[in-house]
């Protein structure tokens, strides 16, 4: 028996039967993904029997320009899970990290499910892909990965955006972004690929149950839930991390964190002040959390990143609070000049300084002409030019 006949034999219901999974627990999951999915509750006896019923798809599992996080999010969750059950049900005929097959062999697996499953296979896509010199950063087989993303595209029946970076272009994308790192929806909406059904799960990485349901929907109503207007399911992307966060209530009474080893953080305060992004960041991370729902950054005394936003790198320091990257813009009567200063100093100065310029022990006064003396050797490799180095000055004595 080929791979692509063995994997599509039996329904979910059989695989069920053979894995001594009873009704009373295939109809607890099918609640949990209802509930997930935000389905009414008429929608469960549909759900159950259509799951009951569905066969097996077959998908390919794209890894571009990516660190392996968000297949290891997916693969680490521990037995039994409701993860489990999706993954080992779907057949994943072609999968960068996980196949056993290499070489040409692997690539024969991916032509072949391309051809016998032309218009039915789902395509999941994980890491940003790199169009900057015509692809040369990240090639398979002698093949640009965007060439690969193309052959592929063309035949799914819809594509699934795993992690930031195959949705928003991630850390591979950040400022300077070298490589040209672009997202599956931007090839999609310039005609670089084929453009199919498409839903992005953000976040570095994304939750594991994100997928699963996302999964379980596809599998059971042959589509995806109802999404935001960044290809997000609403379910798990349509509030805040803000509004269901357990730290809400010290949020509302004004207790803050101020420092990382401080009372406030001892005693779970709010974490506002060390830049959370927990309010303008839409995630479920606070509801269904990881590691087993045992837990999330915030619950583990980390600010929220906001990893599951567009250029979430580049957007103003992990650890400045909203409340200055939001009037930052605005200090200083050169609004241009400021911003532009902001950034050489986000994209230079942090590595080794402060992320807040304030609390950088140099005069103001003095920064601009010690980089322009060639005196600290550290910085010689800072190659500024004149009017950067004016304008770095001006945003560092608005800042002062
Ligand atoms: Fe890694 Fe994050 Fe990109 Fe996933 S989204 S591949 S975890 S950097
Ligand atoms: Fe909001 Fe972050 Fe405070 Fe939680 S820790 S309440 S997400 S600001
Ligand atoms: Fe990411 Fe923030 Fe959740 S950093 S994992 S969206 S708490």
């Amino acid at each position: 028996m080929d791979i692509n006949t063995m994997s599509r034999s039996g329904t979910f219901g059989s695989y069920l039967t053979r894995n001594d999974i009873s009704r009373r627990s295939f109809l607890k999951i099918c609640s949990t993904f209802a509930s997930l999915l935000a389905l009414p509750s008429d929608a469960l006896p549909a759900l159950s029997e259509k799951l009951r019923q569905a066969t097996r798809p077959s998908v390919i599992w794209l890894s571009f320009q990516e660190c392996t996080g968000c297949t290891e999010s997916l693969t680490r969750s521990h037995a039994p899970t409701i993860e489990d059950l999706i993954f080992n049900f779907i057949s994943l005929d072609y999968h960068h990290t996980l196949q056993a097959a290499a070489g040409e062999a692997a690539e024969a697996a991916r032509l072949t499910t391309m051809k016998q499953f032309f218009g039915q296979y789902l395509l999941i896509v994980d890491g940003s892909i790199p169009i900057g010199n015509g692809g040369v950063y990240s090639t398979i087989a002698g093949k640009t990965n965007l060439e690969i993303l193309k052959e592929c595209t063309v035949g799914a029946k819809a594509v699934i955006a795993l992690g930031s970076c195959a949705a928003f272009g991630g850390l591979p994308a950040a400022s300077p972004n070298p490589t040209g790192a672009t997202d599956v929806a931007t090839l999609m909406n310039n005609g670089l690929i084929a453009k199919k059904t498409l839903v992005n799960l953000p976040g570095c990485p994304p939750l594991p149950i994100a997928i699963s349901s996302v999964l379980a929907h596809f599998l059971a109503f042959d589509r995806f839930p109802a999404l935001d207007d960044l290809n997000r399911p609403l379910s798990f992307y349509g509030n805040t991390v803000h509004e269901r966060c357990s730290r809400y209530h010290f949020y509302q009474q004004e207790k803050f964190v101020e420092r990382f080893d401080d009372e406030g953080a001892q005693k779970g305060w709010c974490l506002y002040k060390l830049g959370c992004k927990g309010p303008t960041t839409y995630n479920a991370c606070s509801v269904y959390k990881w590691n087993q729902q045992t837990s999330s950054p915030i619950d583990s005394g980390h600010p929220c990143l906001g990893c599951s936003e567009p250029g979430f790198w580049d957007l103003g320091g992990f650890y400045r609070s909203l409340d200055d990257v939001a009037v930052s813009g605005q200090r200083g009567n050169n609004k241009a000049d400021t911003e532009e200063g902001q950034l050489l100093y986000e994209d230079n100065c942090v590595y080794c300084h402060s992320i807040d310029p304030s609390k950088f022990a140099t005069e103001a006064d003095k920064i601009s002409e010690l980089l322009r003396s060639g005196n600290i050797r550290s910085h010689r490799r800072l190659e500024f030019t004149d009017d950067q180095l004016n304008i770095l000055d001006k945003y560092l004595k608005s800042i002062k």
